[in-house]
């Protein structure tokens, strides 16, 4: 977490991913199912401080956010690629 959040630091260009905007949109549109911290509320919810579904490129991850899987809904014309892209940066400080 201390890495991501250095690295993010590091990065500082506009083009970086914004990982504490990204918590907030977590909190809002998916902490609901997939718990505050990444540990799921939702039985069949991937337990993300475990890393489970995380080992996938961003671009994976952002089609999936996108379009929704399962009972999971898309985020398509909710959120941003850009916010979604924020989203998983954030995921990926929580294992
Ligand atoms: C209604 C509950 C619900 C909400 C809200 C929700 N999710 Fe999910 N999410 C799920 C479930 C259930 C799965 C497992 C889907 C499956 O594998 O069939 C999942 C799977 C995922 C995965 C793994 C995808 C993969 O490739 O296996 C990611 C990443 C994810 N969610 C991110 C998010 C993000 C980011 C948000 C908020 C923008 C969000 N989810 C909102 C229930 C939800």
């Amino acid at each position: 977490m201390l890495a991501a959040a250095l690295l993010a630091l590091a990065a500082g260009s506009a083009g970086a991913a914004d990982i504490n905007k990204g918590g907030t949109l977590y909190a809002t549109h998916c902490a609901s199912c997939h718990g505050a911290n990444g540990t799921p509320v939702m039985p069949g919810t991937p337990n993300f401080r475990r890393l489970e579904s995380l080992m996938k490129p961003d671009m994976q991850l952002l089609t999936v956010i996108r379009n929704g899987k399962g009972v999971m809904p898309g985020y398509f014309g909710v959120l941003r690629d850009r916010e979604i892209l924020d989203v998983v940066a954030f995921l990926r400080t929580l294992s």
